[in-house]
């Protein structure tokens, strides 16, 4: 005869069996989320009936996705960004008023410790690629200036690599950079129009995108880290409209508030831009940031 304190499983309750063996003083957090996840998988997994070789499957490309991690490369975000699970977690954590600007996920090649630059300056050391000057300004939600905000910049080269994926081919920091904005805001930097490019899919994420008759590229970006203090800081990409991949980005990444205008400049750039020769991309795009919320 069993004492049965705790019920035994069975194929109908199997979710409530495991949630039931949780103690009673766990951290009511640990008991949420693992219950919810026992629920869903135990549902998934009622709907799909894998036969034990699929099971074995599923494993063996968790186990391959563990080991193809290093110190800078992490297939489980890499698979969380295809499944647009990261694109999700970012935005329930980044909710913001209309007209402020949108949030995005970091991406795995951001490198901190930029190279500082004065405004006007080019982010790009390796000559390739079209010419193109971007400038706006950083403002708050009722439209005033916020300056000494600190705009961080990365994007891949023409051939669609960051340096750090060229080490030794490419210079080191080309196509990053750190720019102030001024007393009115503004800011302004010249570099490149970005193209798109595929994300690492030599790894097992690689081969599900195939299996799933997907491709690996991003939609062309230029990515952002904007803060400032007592503002939110504000991780985001802009993405030209011109390109084929923006309604079928990879990670899921794309918010129609981010397509920019890249506007062909048919006139050598004069003023500030003066040694900018035709053509070149013009693009004026402006950050707006929230307060911080307080303590
Ligand atoms: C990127 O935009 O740099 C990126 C984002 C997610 C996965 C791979 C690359
Ligand atoms: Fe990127």
């Amino acid at each position: 005869m069993i004492r049965e304190k705790y019920p035994l499983f069975s194929e109908e309750n199997s979710e409530a069996v495991v949630n039931a063996r949780m103690g009673g003083d766990i951290d009511p957090r640990v008991r949420q989320v693992m219950s919810a996840i026992v629920r869903h998988l135990h549902a998934a997994v009622k709907e799909i009936e894998p036969t034990p070789d699929e099971w074995l499957a599923a494993i063996d490309f968790l186990t391959k996705t563990g080991q193809m991690c290093n110190e800078w490369r992490q297939e489980f975000i890499l698979l969380s960004d295809i499944l647009g699970v990261s694109m999700l977690v970012d935005s329930i954590n980044h909710r913001r008023p209309s007209g402020a600007t949108e949030n995005t996920i970091l991406g795995p090649f951001y490198v901190p410790e930029a190279p500082r630059y004065p405004r006007g300056s080019n982010i790009c050391l390796d000559g390739k690629g079209e010419p193109l000057v971007l400038g706006g300004f950083v403002r708050d939600t009722e439209g005033n200036p916020v300056p000494g905000a600190l705009i961080d910049v990365w994007q891949t080269n023409d051939d669609g690599f960051y340096d750090v994926q060229q080490k030794g081919t490419q210079p080191d920091w080309n196509l990053r950079g750190v720019f102030t904005s001024g007393e009115d805001g503004g800011f302004r930097f010249r570099s490149v129009k970005p193209r798109y490019y595929p994300i690492p899919d030599d790894g097992p994420v690689g081969k599900l995108l195939g299996k799933l008759g997907r491709h690996p590229n991003r939609a062309a970006h230029i990515h952002f880290i904007v803060t400032a203090e007592g503002y939110e800081p504000v991780i985001t990409h802009i993405f030209p409209p011109d390109c084929e991949f923006l309604d079928q980005d990879a990670v899921f990444g794309v918010k129609k508030s981010l397509v920019a205008d890249f506007v062909k400049r048919q006139e050598d750039g004069t003023g500030e831009d003066e040694g900018l020769l035709a053509p070149y991309w013009q693009v004026n795009w402006d950050f707006v940031l929230t307060r911080k919320k307080a303590a």
